[in-house]
């Protein structure tokens, strides 16, 4: 008997491969799939097909990249080479709460860069990537369309104007306390 973690890529073993991916991924990325098989070059949808399932789960998980490469028959390593390739692939869930800082240039000049820093030494990551606890992400983002409020910083759907690093602290600390009251 062949264990799940050690499908082949043969046909007959179809119906394991086939299982195994059916939990993996939504019917409609398998279908579409099943068609891409069919055309000359299938590889060549490979982007395609990882943009779908990363709509469909926010990121691209290794049991759903696995599960493609099984589906597609090409190699894990075709796979995840292109994910990783590609900076709009996200290979870690979003956190919880997305920091978006302004890089804008009325935030620019009042500071953001200072901003940004401090949020990466209290957080400790990088833009686009998430805290070890899933609850914060860091990103850049264009002019947020309130200049007035520079340097500005949105997290979720909550704007926070005129913010000084030694205000960090004190913002992520309202979503830690919130999710520590939720706990
Ligand atoms: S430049 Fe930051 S809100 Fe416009």
């Amino acid at each position: 008997m062949c264990a799940h973690h050690n499908i082949q890529q043969t046909t007959d073993n179809w119906k394991e491969v086939e299982e195994f991916a059916k939990k993996a991924l939504p019917g409609q990325i398998i279908e579409f799939i099943e068609e891409c098989k069919k055309e000359a070059n299938p590889e060549s949808k490979l982007i395609k097909i990882l943009q779908l399932v990363q709509e469909h789960y926010g990121f691209l998980g290794k049991t759903q990249m696995d599960a493609v490469a099984q589906l597609l028959q090409v190699p894990m390593a075709k796979v995840s080479g292109v994910a990783t390739f590609y900076h709009f692939f996200r290979l870690v869930p979003r956190g919880k709460y997305l920091i978006r800082v302004c890089l804008g240039t009325a935030c620019y000049v009042k500071g953001a860069e200072r901003v940004v820093d401090k949020l990466k030494e209290e957080l400790g990551i990088q833009f686009g990537e998430t805290t070890k606890d899933g609850l914060f992400s860091l990103e850049g983002t264009r002019c947020l369309g309130c200049c007035g409020l520079a340097p500005v910083v949105e997290i979720n759907e909550e704007i926070f104007g005129q913010v000084t690093p030694d205000k960090i602290p004190a913002i992520l600390e309202q979503y830690s306390e919130k999710e520590t009251e939720a706990q």
